[in-house]
């Protein structure tokens, strides 16, 4: 049984052939970051034309690497909730093509939920009850996992998620897009205790997450309240680099007590993590010790499942199995988070 499963939710134009036994026969991923790179962001109109042109290739191209042909696929996937209005669309439309020229089911894939279950394709082994954290560009939530079908939203951002806190740091500090990994490069050789920046939330019980004031905190940092960002070249580069170790430092610390405050919540002993800032090495540090210490068993998703992937779209071989179709008048649903 093979499986096609696509991603185009936000920035990658992404397929993956998985078969019944959850094995990746194959996986493309064509990103885009060089095209948003120059704007800071990722630029919702330019995604989707982007997508328009890489996805046929990529879909082309997914079962030729699985070394079987479109016709020995049994049943397609996408990713239609959250992301970008124009590019989950895209993804959508050949999905429902493809399944209208194969005859094969269309099944759906919640983004968020995928990202958890990277860890699950990543071990190979059940990860479910578990709590399931993902950090992302766009997103920054908890939830409770008790199967593959059956995630319940524990909470999340209130307003900026935990990757747009560092793709926003990294633009004031003139360190081009995308921010996560270039801030954490630069911020190796920088005190992480240099500025004690705010960290909201952190012994708050509820299971929320804010990160506008840790910017604003930084911008200040940067340059008093009132007077303009200063030319990225006149920065100092010690400077700069204290101000990305404080940083992320600051996002760490939100991030494991969270996790922590979301286990004993749901008196839960198995902690995944994913999503794009989940590839951070000292969040990645902090979160290992913290699980050790507490004895709780910690799934995060290898560096290559972090981003933006269709391998983690094999949840949808869940949904096949349960007999969990979708119509071919299925919509996108770009702003529900659930
Ligand atoms: O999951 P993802 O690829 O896309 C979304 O669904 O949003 O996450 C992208 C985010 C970006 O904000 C990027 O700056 C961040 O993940 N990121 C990182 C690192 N690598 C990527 N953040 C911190 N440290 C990293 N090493
Ligand atoms: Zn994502």
């Amino acid at each position: 049984m093979y499986l096609l499963t696509i991603e185009s939710t936000c920035d990658e134009t992404a397929a993956a052939v998985i078969d019944e036994n959850l094995a990746v026969r194959s996986a493309v991923v064509a990103s885009q970051e060089k095209l948003h790179e120059r704007f800071g962001g990722v630029v919702p109109e330019i995604a989707s034309r982007a997508h328009l042109e890489r996805m046929l290739p990529v879909i082309d191209e997914t079962p030729r690497r699985a070394n079987i042909t479109v016709a020995d696929l049994d049943a397609v996937a996408v990713a239609t909730t959250p992301g970008l209005a124009g590019s989950l669309l895209v993804g959508l439309a050949a999905a429902k093509a493809l399944c209208v020229a194969l005859d094969v089911p269309l099944l759906a894939i919640n983004h968020l939920h995928a990202h958890v279950y990277a860890c699950r394709i990543a071990s190979g082994v059940n990860i479910f009850p578990c709590v399931g954290l993902i950090v992302s560009g766009g997103h920054t939530s908890l939830y409770r996992c008790s199967d593959a079908l059956d995630f319940e939203l524990l909470g999340g951002t209130i307003d900026d998620a935990a990757g747009e806190a560092f793709d926003k740091v990294a633009s004031m500090l003139g360190l081009g897009f995308p921010g996560g990994p270039v801030l954490q490069r630069v911020g190796a050789s920088g005190n992480p205790r240099a500025f004690d920046f705010p960290r909201s939330f952190l012994h708050d019980p509820r299971l929320q997450f804010s990160f506008s004031g840790l910017k604003t905190a930084v911008r200040y940092a940067i340059a008093p309240p009132g007077t303009p960002l200063p030319a990225p070249e006149s920065l100092d580069p010690q400077f700069i680099a204290d101000v990305a170790a404080s940083f992320q430092e600051a996002v760490a610390d939100i991030l494991v007590a969270k996790s922590l405050a979301a286990l004993r919540a749901t008196q839960s002993r198995r902690l995944c993590v994913g999503g794009g800032v989940a590839a951070n090495g000292r969040f990645r540090e902090l979160i290992q010790a913290a699980c050790a210490q507490d004895g709780i068993e910690l799934h995060i998703a290898p560096l290559s499942l972090c981003t933006d992937n269709a391998v983690m779209g094999a949840i949808a071989m869940e949904r096949f199995k349960a007999g969990l179709f979708e119509p071919l008048d299925l919509d996108i649903a770009p702003g529900l988070v659930r």
